[in-house]
């Protein structure tokens, strides 16, 4: 079996090395130090926002938001239903209860339209929720001004998951900074990695200084450990930093190689159509740049002569390459059932047909191959084709997918 082709995996630049050899030598190596200023540093400038504190992990920074925004049990939380667990898990953590929004199908994140319906609905009922949370799913950026437009006239906090979307931007500003805070993720499979680790931005001083206060164990000013609130160890080691330094050198590396990846997968799913499949991929939305940190595809089998996302998956787990479906909507989770959820099905609609492809900037061009020659097999089933020999030429075919509205 060949060596596995996985989704989305770490690629170290070149300085990372040297940055962590620093930290031993100087014997930095706990959860404070040069690095962890650096690395702070770093990402202040890069999305242009006032303070930033980083964390163990993306999940302990929206926890953190949710202690700093004083959720508390039985409060009423906002969040996009389709996204990974971690968006919501915290919201159950301070024992409050998440109301879920749908997507809409553009940005395929929040829709406003549904989340003033829900506040209205809930307002009305004599629930004002607690905080909102939107996700820029796969690096697309949501509708995030207008969300935070309706967050403000209902006074509702907003707490930005750009898990996956650092580096890209709604006209200019990048994610992460339109809401009271935001939130980055610096996991293994993400478009930067510190091994794990997260980070909480803001531009409210007073906020961030709390954040660093609850995640170093919300020590007292005392000379002996004295504890008046409940408080995390939640602060990112030194070296962990270290690898931050280095990754955020080649930010703009990587965003490039994503979105190559995306034009790659693009133009050689657009040729499919000349065998008469219509494989659709997402747009840019208007006013955006997309960090395109993961490729996704959806598959409507009607107008794929019966293929589905699962066979491509499927097809692609043979030759030992991982590809994932969609995220699973939290509403659909059995953890979240009994959760409110407002929306038309738009989410339920993308996870039944979507599929993440490998999506790594250190693909060798073997790994391409591999995966285009499973492609190709599917599409082999009418006999003429042999697509992946255009891929690689990055051929754009004029025909436009007519029936390919999602
Ligand atoms: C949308 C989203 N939110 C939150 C997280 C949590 O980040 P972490 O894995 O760093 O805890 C992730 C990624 O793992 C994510 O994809």
């Amino acid at each position: 079996m060949d060596k596995r082709i996985s989704l989305s995996r770490p690629h170290l630049g070149y300085k990372e090395t040297e940055f962590i050899k620093e930290a031993l030598a100087s014997n930095w190596v706990a959860p404070v130090g040069p690095s962890v200023d650096s690395f702070e540093e770093d990402l202040k400038a890069y999305n242009k926002v006032a303070h930033a504190a980083v964390l163990s992990s993306g999940t302990a920074a929206i926890h953190l938001a949710m202690r700093l925004l004083n959720v508390k049990p039985g409060d009423y939380v906002l969040c996009q239903s389709f996204t990974f667990c971690a968006s919501a898990n915290p919201i159950l953590y301070m024992g409050a209860h998440p109301v879920f929004i749908d997507s809409e199908k553009e940005t395929w994140n929040m829709s406003p339209a549904h989340l003033r319906l829900a506040i209205e609905d809930l307002l009305a009922k004599g629930i004002r929720p607690k905080a909102c949370i939107p996700v820029h799913l796969y690096g697309i950026p949501a509708k995030i001004a207008e969300i935070v437009n309706i967050c403000n006239e209902f006074d509702i906090p907003v707490v930005e998951d750009a898990a996956e979307s650092l580096g890209s931007t709604l006209n200019g500003q990048r994610t992460g900074t339109f809401g009271k805070l935001g939130v980055y993720s610096f996991n293994g499979n993400k478009i930067i990695t510190t091994s794990g680790g997260g980070a909480l931005v803001s531009d409210d001083a007073d906020i961030i200084q709390k954040a660093r206060f609850l995640a170093t164990q919300a020590k007292d000013p005392a000379p002996h450990y004295q504890h008046s609130e409940l408080g995390y160890n939640y602060r990112l080691s030194n070296i962990s930093a270290s690898i931050g330094r280095g990754q955020m050198l080649i930010i703009e590396e990587r965003i490039a190689q994503r979105r190559a990846n995306f034009e790659r997968y693009k133009a050689y799913f657009d040729h499919w159509q000349n065998y008469g499949y219509c494989i659709e991929l997402p747009t840019e939305p208007e006013g955006t740049f997309c960090n395109r940190w993961l490729t996704t595809i959806l598959v409507d089998p009607e107008k794929n002569k019966g293929l589905t996302y699962h066979d491509i998956r499927l097809a692609l787990e043979r030759d030992n390459i991982e590809s994932r479906p969609l995220w699973k909507p939290m509403h659909l989770q059995p953890l979240f059932q009994k959760a409110p959820f407002y929306g038309d099905g738009t989410s339920e609609a993308l996870f039944n047909s979507g599929l993440c492809l490998p999506s790594s900037t250190n693909m060798s061009e073997e790994e391409w191959g591999r995966i285009f020659k499973v492609l190709d097999q599917l599409v082999h089933r009418s006999p003429k084709a042999n697509v992946s020999k255009h891929a690689t030429k990055h051929v754009k075919l004029g025909g436009e997918c007519r029936n390919c509205m999602f």
